[in-house]
């Protein structure tokens, strides 16, 4: 028999924080990468569309280039995005980890799950975002995906000089090996502590939440959500949409 004097649980709503106030340095001049443009549409948007895509992510927080807060906020505006989706829009900082803290910052109450995705992943399936949004709620409070390297990797002293033979030191068995993805999905909590008290200079946010002592597990990641880093990636991107597109077709 069910008790109508109790409130409903309040059901768990997923907000999303994209950093995309990067330049861009390793692509080479241009516009910053998440405005650069893949099959016509900038990087960005596919990112935010790729995550609104969720049906369980009720807001987008877009981290802006500082001096492209205006621009980003009319290419939001000239793209179709769902409906059912809310947007913000903040400025980013000077380095990634920045950048998801003012966005962090600018999140309303009421949000118990969050995922940081890069705007350099424009491409990730909406099945990865659901499979890391569903390892939180079942407890996790920090879930990355990732996969299998397909390179050898060796830890070496790297050289003074750029070029210069560099001394291997070790070569970590590769099967225990995975390379990390985003979305990267959090207990918001967990993530607002983690943005407080670790202050080194990290390359991901589930980094630091290691450092608090916090358990992360990894979910299978999606080779389609490769990053975008280098100019090739451009070229493979590009190869990705052209084959949705004739998937899509048929
Ligand atoms: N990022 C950010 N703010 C910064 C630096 C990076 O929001 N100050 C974002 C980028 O926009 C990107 C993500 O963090 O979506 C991952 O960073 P990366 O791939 O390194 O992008 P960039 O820093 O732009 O590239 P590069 O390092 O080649 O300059
Ligand atoms: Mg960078």
């Amino acid at each position: 028999m069910s008790d109508d004097s109790l409130p409903a649980p309040a059901p768990t709503r997923t907000a999303a924080v994209i950093p995309a106030a990067g330049r861009g340095v390793r692509l080479g001049p241009g516009a910053p990468k998440a405005l650069r443009t893949l099959g016509g549409t900038p990087m960005l948007i596919h990112a935010v569309r790729a995550l609104a895509a969720s049906r369980a992510v009720s807001l987008v927080v877009v981290v802006a280039p500082p001096d492209g807060t205006a621009e980003v906020k009319s290419l939001l505006d000239a793209h179709a995005l769902p409906e059912r989706t809310d947007f913000l829009l903040v400025p980013g900082g000077e380095s990634r980890q920045e950048s998801v803290r003012l966005g962090l910052d600018a999140l309303p109450p009421g949000y118990d799950i969050v995922l940081v995705h890069d705007a350099a992943r424009p491409l990730v399936p909406v099945d990865t975002v659901d499979a890391v949004i569903e390892a939180v709620r079942e407890g996790a409070p920090a879930v990355v995906p990732a996969l299998p390297l397909a390179d050898t990797v060796k830890e070496v002293e790297p050289a003074a000089t750029q070029g210069e033979p560099e001394p291997v030191l070790a070569t970590p068995e590769r099967a225990r090996l995975r390379a990390v993805q985003t979305p990267q999905g959090f207990d918001r909590a967990t993530l607002i502590r983690a943005h407080e008290t670790v202050t080194d200079d990290v390359t991901d946010d589930a980094g630091m939440v290691e450092q608090l002592g916090v358990t992360v597990v990894v979910v299978p990641g999606h080779e389609e959500a490769f990053k975008v880093t280098r100019p090739l990636d451009l070229v493979l991107a590009e190869a990705v949409l052209a084959r949705r597109r004739l998937n899509d077709g048929f």
